[in-house]
């Protein structure tokens, strides 16, 4: 076995061997499966770029047929878990609730059989015809509102939106968010997808796989930068603000949000199509672009003084445009984020099952040794306690 070094945040470091999805960093280039993002995103969706992540090939026309047709009639949600959820505490992060409850699942559907094929496809029809529904669910339950049941006639993407606003949606919005999904379906083996690995290696059940995945990508470095790239938005305000506050935040080595990636050193060439995407709502809908002009903005000022570092637009920073454009609430930006993941998640979870190890890193060590035991009237205190002086 080769002795690596130690490298914080394991950068640089295989931890798997994968045919899922390619990221070239330098060039600005991610594939799902061999195939360029920038064509799934115009030519497939979301649900067949899952099936293909997922099963590692494009479906024909009956298996994708087959596979919508299962996803659309998994949709509902038992009643206990809608109940459990009605006590979730309403000031809670939805990415909480959906941790929560993508978790509950595994007590309703726990027969844990990873050697069988039909288990396994029904636990991937399940979660990603559930989880959409979960998210749904609690923004209605929040208010105090019943959750809207999905409607059977909606595809994946507008039922979605459905269940959000109780409003059949455009026809755009709902393929503009489809695409939105398809672009944050998979991304290597970033921090949630390791987590979801590591979880898998356990042969535990998939959902407790999920779940862990969603804990993981519910911090501000990981998904939750969508949510903070419009706090920012707000906080600069104006165009004429972008530059001071930009300059403020790097004197004060603070990121700014929405902003550079471990993999990329050129702009994430999801953030090229999302840009795009916005640039489409805000023509189709007429409405001032003040907003999304301000962030082109910062865009600027930022590649400015870091570009020479490498650190350019990532995939939250147009996103959350598209989304609160959409009419989406920001808290849901990450949930949204977890359900094009779920695809991602999966597929890594499926390909764990293949090739099975349990993740056990090592450490270096960096305590005593042979300290003894000190009797607890010897002990002495060493720490002042809030309030001494
Ligand atoms: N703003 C200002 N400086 C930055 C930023 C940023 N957003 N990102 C990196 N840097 C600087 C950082 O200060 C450091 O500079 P120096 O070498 O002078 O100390 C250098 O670039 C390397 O940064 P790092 O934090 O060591 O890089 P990392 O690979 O550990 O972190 C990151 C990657 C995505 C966590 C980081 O760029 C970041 O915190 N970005 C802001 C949060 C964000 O937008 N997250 C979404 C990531 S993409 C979607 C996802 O994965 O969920």
């Amino acid at each position: 076995m080769t002795v690596c070094e130690y490298s914080p945040g394991l950068e640089g470091i295989p931890a798997t061997k994968s045919s899922i999805s390619y990221v070239d960093g330098k060039n600005g280039i991610l594939e799902y499966r061999g195939i360029a993002i920038e064509e799934l995103a115009e030519k497939s969706t979301f649900l067949e770029t899952a099936y293909l992540l997922i099963w590692g090939k494009l479906p024909t026309q009956a298996e994708l047929t087959e596979f919508e047709t299962t996803i659309r009639y998994h949709r509902r949600i038992k009643y206990r878990i809608r109940d459990m959820m009605k006590c979730f505490p309403e000031t809670g992060h939805p990415m909480d609730a959906l941790q929560t409850s993508a978790a509950a699942l595994g007590l309703f559907y726990s027969r844990r059989a990873l050697d069988n094929p039909v288990y396994i496809r029904e636990a991937v029809v399940r979660l990603l015809a559930k989880i959409p529904t979960m998210v749904a669910a609690f923004k209605q339950m929040r208010k105090g509102n019943d959750p809207v049941q999905p409607n059977d006639e909606l595809d994946y993407s507008a039922n979605f939106l459905y269940m959000l606003t109780e409003r059949v949606p455009d026809p755009i919005e709902a393929r503009i968010f489809d695409i939105c999904l398809t672009l944050h379906a998979e991304h290597t083996i970033n921090a949630s997808t390791f987590s979801a690995m590591v979880t898998a290696s356990t042969l535990t059940d998939p959902y407790a796989v999920i779940a862990s995945a969603v804990g993981t990508l519910a911090g501000p470095l990981h998904g939750g930068a969508n949510e903070e790239v419009l706090t920012m938005l707000d906080e600069i305000g104006s165009k004429e603000n972008v530059r001071p506050y930009i300059e403020k935040l790097i004197a004060n080595k603070e990121k700014i949000m929405g902003f550079g990636h471990r993999v990329y050193k050129v702009k994430d060439p999801r953030a090229i199509i999302l840009q795009r995407l916005a640039e489409q709502l805000f023509a189709t809908t007429g409405d001032d672009d003040d907003y999304y002009q301000l962030a082109v903005e910062v865009e600027r000022v930022v590649e400015e003084k870091l570009g020479s570092k490498g650190i350019y637009p990532n995939v939250d920073f147009y996103s959350g445009l598209v989304y609160q454009k959409l009419g989406i609430p920001r808290d849901l930006f990450t949930p949204i984020f977890a359900i094009a993941r779920v695809a991602g998640w999966l597929a890594h979870w499926k390909e764990q099952l293949g090739v099975n190890r349990i993740f056990r890193p090592t450490q270096i060590y960096t305590g005593e040794h042979n300290l003894g035991y000190i009797p607890i009237e010897e002990r002495i205190c060493d720490t002042e306690r809030p309030g001494d002086s």
